[in-house]
């Protein structure tokens, strides 16, 4: 009898995964019979997840450093025989004006945000094509496309994360490999929680929760990030390659 699961032993490695958008993924790949390898700087964070999905495993990787992104490439071959999905998902953010911006700051978001996401496309894309292809889906940010003060050496980050996923995509095409990336507004996880009160502080509003509420209407949530990678990762999203899917209740196709 042929299994309905979207993803169905599918060999997936998602990035930045103990807890947030990458945690959320990788259960909702798992939950389409996917064999997940969850991997974070945070390896207890990561280990605490895989230990609570069955069939999944943690692999330590900080995504800045290339021979980490090299051998986590090779523990999910190692362990499952191929790989078939990159989820390049770490990220992290600072909250200043760019003139505040020390260049340790900038180089601290870029290296994680951008090289990172080269980095895995860079060793795992030989590893998919191996496998007969498949898909890298980074997660960038709708801020890639609209600009949000005090975040802009994230957003330059996401923009670049947007534009190499379109390169990737050109490239890899022959090799049956598409590149889509995710572009999601604000998503109520701990990244968004951290910075919270710098934004109230910063831009002096209030209440930083009524501001996402009358921009976005709410905040998006992980799994609604997460559909949408299992969609892209699925036959279903066969014709989409160089894309990037805004995820954001309409805020950047708005004024007010
Ligand atoms: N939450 C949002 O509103 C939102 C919106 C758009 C895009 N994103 C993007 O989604 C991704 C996940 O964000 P989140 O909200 O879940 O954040 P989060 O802070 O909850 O989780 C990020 C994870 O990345 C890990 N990480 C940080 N640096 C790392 C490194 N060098 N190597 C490996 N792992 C590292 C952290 O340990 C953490 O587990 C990020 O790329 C973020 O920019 C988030």
């Amino acid at each position: 009898m042929s299994s309905s699961l979207l993803l169905q032993d599918k060999v997936a490695i998602v990035t930045g995964a103990a807890r947030g958008l990458g945690e959320a993924v990788a259960r909702a790949y798992a939950a389409e019979g996917a064999k997940v390898v969850v991997s974070d700087i945070d390896l207890a964070g990561a280990q605490a997840v895989a230990a609570s999905v069955p069939g999944v495993i943690a692999v330590a990787c900080d995504v800045r450093v290339p021979a980490q992104v090299e051998a986590l490439v090779k523990a999910a071959v190692d362990r499952h025989g191929r790989l078939d999905i990159m989820v390049p998902n770490a990220g992290v953010a600072r909250v200043a004006p760019l003139v505040a911006t020390s260049y340790e700051e900038w180089r601290e978001v870029t290296s994680v945000n951008l090289d990172g996401v080269f980095l895995c496309i860079r060793y795992a894309a030989p590893a998919i094509i191996a496998a007969g292809g498949g898909h890298i889906i980074p997660m960038a940010s709708v801020t890639a496309k609209a600009a949000c003060a005090l975040i802009g050496s994230y957003a330059a980050a996401k923009a670049g994360v947007v534009s190499l996923a379109q390169t990737a995509a050109i490239e890899l095409r022959a090799h049956n490999v598409q590149v889509n990336a995710i572009l999601p507004a604000f998503i109520e996880t701990d990244l968004v929680k951290a910075h919270r009160a710098e934004f109230e502080e910063q831009l002096g509003i209030p209440d930083f929760n009524a501001v996402i509420a009358q921009r976005q209407g709410r905040y998006g949530t992980p799994d609604e990030v997460a559909q949408l990678a299992v969609f892209l990762a699925s036959g279903r999203a066969s014709f989409s390659n160089g894309s990037g899917y805004v995820l954001d209740g309409g805020v950047s196709s708005s004024l007010l």
